[in-house]
């Protein structure tokens, strides 16, 4: 039997390079290589494409980045099928059935990658363009989950140039949401830019804060609740984790340091919740995938409020952190799916939808 080619992206230009270079490592590591022939892309993080032959062992040390090797493109001519290998004047067509991106946040979560498979015609792993775009975008999200009757927190959304009235709309979210509130970028990941406001001074300050990275911030009502997420996988019909998992940072709220850097994080799995909850927040996540058309995978993020009044989905992450530890991998294991065959499962998910 033919083996199947995989094309394995991997580090990006965005904010999660370091993160897509350690989850790229695991999923190199474990992609089962009997039936499969891997290409590995690296991308650097001012954007230039390379063929990686090296070690998997070495690709997390971004020694790669400095060394030269063949720029390494998709090409989107369909009569290609493949990479444009490039050396010198010379070069190379290597023909690929499907991509994998490990890439997280912009550029690789988002939808614009996603639009270069569609040119070229080839399977890829993971949401559409569609559907990437819509998860990126927190306000969007927000939005059409809302109209799906998943339940959000309160939200409200700020511009540039709303923040020269800033005090009508401070006067306006204070009503509606109350603090203390929390800010976001509308298109970021992994905690960056976000920030909780006490008051009307921190809240003009988070917000400029957020849009420093995005021309469009939301801010939310706060949710006392405890960070539960599940595992989604599959095309028209999905299927939740049989478990969820629960994070519980032990700083504030969980920031890009407790996410990577620190260990102030600590990973319950299984969540420790009854089990018609879990079975609420299964049916929930496979719902709000299905309202927004997601593809292949996704980690839905909730909280459960403190209280007792239920659940409140967060947001929906198409492309979740993939190392061995990381929970998406994570939870599928406890459900009884081992990550070489999460591996072999979404690259026979991606063939399925051609
Ligand atoms: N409305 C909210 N109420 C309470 N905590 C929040 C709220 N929104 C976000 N957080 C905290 O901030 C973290 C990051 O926010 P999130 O919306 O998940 O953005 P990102 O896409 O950067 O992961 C969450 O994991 C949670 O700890
Ligand atoms: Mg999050």
């Amino acid at each position: 039997m033919n083996k199947i080619k995989v094309a394995v992206l991997f580090g990006g230009v965005s904010s999660e390079h370091e993160v897509s270079v350690v989850s790229a490592t695991s999923v190199l590591r474990n992609i089962p290589k009997d039936r499969y022939d891997v290409t590995m892309i690296g991308i650097t993080k001012d954007g230039r494409w390379m063929e990686y032959t090296g070690a998997i062992d070495s690709i997390a040390s971004m020694k790669w980045e400095t060394e030269k090797a063949r720029t390494a493109v998709i090409s989107p001519d369909r009569s290609h099928h493949g990479l444009l290998l490039l050396d010198g004047n010379s070069v190379e067509l290597r023909p690929i059935d499907v991509f994998f991106p490990v890439l997280h946040g912009k550029n690789g979560e988002d939808g614009t990658l996603q639009g270069l498979f569609e040119l070229a015609g080839i399977p890829y792993v993971g949401c559409d363009v569609l559907s990437s775009a819509d998860c990126m975008d927190k306000a969007v999200t927000h939005t059409i989950l809302e109209a799906a009757g998943i339940p959000m927190a309160k939200w409200d959304c700020v511009t540039a140039s709303d923040m020269e009235h800033f005090e009508d709309i401070a006067g306006r979210m204070e009503e509606k949401l109350g603090y203390p509130m929390f800010v976001k970028p509308a298109n970021a990941g992994s905690s960056v830019g976000v920030s909780k406001a006490k008051n009307r001074q921190q809240l003009k300050e988070a917000c400029y804060v957020a849009l420093n990275e995005d021309r469009k911030a939301i801010v939310e009502e706060f949710i006392n609740g405890r960070e539960v997420e599940n595992a989604v996988l599959g095309n028209e019909n999905p299927t939740a984790s049989l478990v969820c998992g629960e994070i519980t940072p032990k700083v504030e709220f969980y920031t890009y340091e407790a996410k990577y850097q620190d260990d102030s994080t600590e990973l319950h799995l299984p969540a420790e919740i009854s089990p018609e909850l879990n079975e609420e927040i299964r049916r929930t996540a496979e719902k709000a995938y299905k309202a927004i058309g997601c593809m292949g995978l996704s980690r839905v993020d909730f909280f459960v409020k403190r209280d007792g009044s239920g659940i409140i989905l967060n947001e929906i992450n198409t492309l979740p952190g993939f190392t061995s530890i990381s929970m998406y991998p994570k939870l599928w294991e406890a459900s009884g799916v081992s990550y070489p065959e999460l591996l072999d499962r979404l690259i026979q998910l991606a063939l399925e939808r051609k």
